[in-house]
């Protein structure tokens, strides 16, 4: 049980609120590389900030506010019904309204509707944020200090087998969704009739818990097996799926949008062992994609399975915000009183100006591989 303050100090992710700020300190997903066109602007949206992401005609990313600096209009809105929206530039992104140009720095660096002598373009600067183009995601780093390194894990980072990047929206609050990645327990009674294998999973397991460097662990105890769920900082779960062996590696994100909507994104990794047959791995990967897309109409981008559909109605259906004040927590959400622990611990280091956990500096680390899938 929270109180309401503590409740809202999780849950309050809406621009430079304490968990935003937590949040703010790692790179994180915001796009799928392959939902940005070459043409045009695409809007983003998260903790609560409007921002428009586009690649210059030179191919260089940019993720700067959406408002131009002019007379406020959305630089990036609009773009999928209407060809007027901000347009793509060989120096940056062009607003659709007056033609003001903004680079990848949010440099304004063009006014076409000033007489030259009285431009002032070098005095307007659009806020901007760093941006990576890496393993199939667009990642921005949204803080205000150096960025860390991004670490690499296995899921997102290996190449030896095939991977497939997916983007949803769960319509609540991102913190119960960070939730029902560290509760394994649900997946016994939740998931019953899915793809998952049935057996395995019957028995209502015991639960473990421990803390990571990366984050939290929950071992899952049922007969003749444990499986251990890793859940890295700030808001991701890294986990085997147990649809086909060997397992897939999946990585999932959530990030908030607003208080009451949150993105999440999956990485989605079949390892394929060399000398494997090629009726095997096109079986294989057939497999994969007929779970992602289960009840998809052929749209490749975005997730949608059965167990998502699932996972998403225990979690909207607490509330937009879930209040935390009614709960009964038994000894089955050992992984939710943990997380909420490390996250209020989490918190208040970013307060007293030190790195949280997870946060890596330096040299980026080797791919980090977890034991539960080879
Ligand atoms: S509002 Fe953007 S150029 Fe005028
Ligand atoms: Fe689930």
């Amino acid at each position: 049980m929270l109180s309401p303050e503590r409740n809202g100090l999780l849950t309050d992710v809406m621009n430079g609120a304490p968990a935003a700020r937590l949040m703010r300190s790692y790179w994180l997903p915001v796009a799928v590389t392959a939902q940005l066109d070459s043409r045009n602007p695409m809007p983003v949206q998260v903790f609560g900030e409007k921002l428009a992401l586009f690649r210059n005609l030179a191919g260089k990313l940019g993720l700067i506010d959406d408002q131009c600096a002019h007379r406020g209009t959305s630089l990036s809105a609009g773009a999928e019904h209407f060809k007027t929206a901000g347009r793509i530039d060989a120096r940056g992104l062009r607003c659709a309204y007056h033609g003001w140009l903004y680079d990848a720095t949010g440099q304004c660096l063009d006014q076409p509707g000033e007489p030259a002598q009285f431009e002032f373009c070098d005095k307007i600067k659009l806020k901007a944020y760093p941006v990576l183009d890496r393993h199939g995601f667009i990642w921005a780093y949204l803080g205000n200090a150096e960025p860390p390194a991004l670490a690499p894990v296995d899921a997102i980072a290996r190449e030896d087998g095939v991977r497939i990047n997916t983007i949803g929206t769960w319509p609540c609050n991102y913190f119960q969704v960070l939730e029902n990645m560290v509760d394994p327990v649900h997946v016994s009674i939740l998931h019953q009739d899915t793809d998952f294998d049935q057996e395995k999973f019957a028995a209502i397991p015991t639960l473990r818990v421990e803390p990571t460097q990366w984050g939290l662990k929950t071992i899952a105890g049922r007969p003749g097996y444990e499986r251990e769920v890793e859940f890295l900082f700030p808001s991701a779960v890294r986990l085997a799926l147990p649809i086909m062996d060997p397992p897939i590696a999946l990585v999932f994100w959530a990030v908030p949008v607003s208080e009451t909507q949150t993105l999440s994104f999956h990485s989605w990794f079949l390892p394929l062992p060399t000398g494997m047959a090629p009726a095997e791995r096109e079986e294989k990967v057939a497999r994969m994609k007929k779970f992602i897309y289960e009840l998809g109409d052929g749209d490749p981008i975005h997730h949608q399975s059965k167990v998502n559909a699932q996972d998403k109605f225990a979690c909207y259906s607490q509330g937009q915000v879930a209040k935390r004040s009614h709960e009964h927590l038994g000894r089955t959400d050992a992984g939710v009183s943990l997380l909420r622990r490390l996250y209020f611990a989490a918190i208040e280091d970013v307060e007293a100006g030190r790195d949280p956990r997870g946060v890596v500096r330096g040299t980026t680390p080797e791919i980090v591989r977890f034991d539960n899938v080879t």
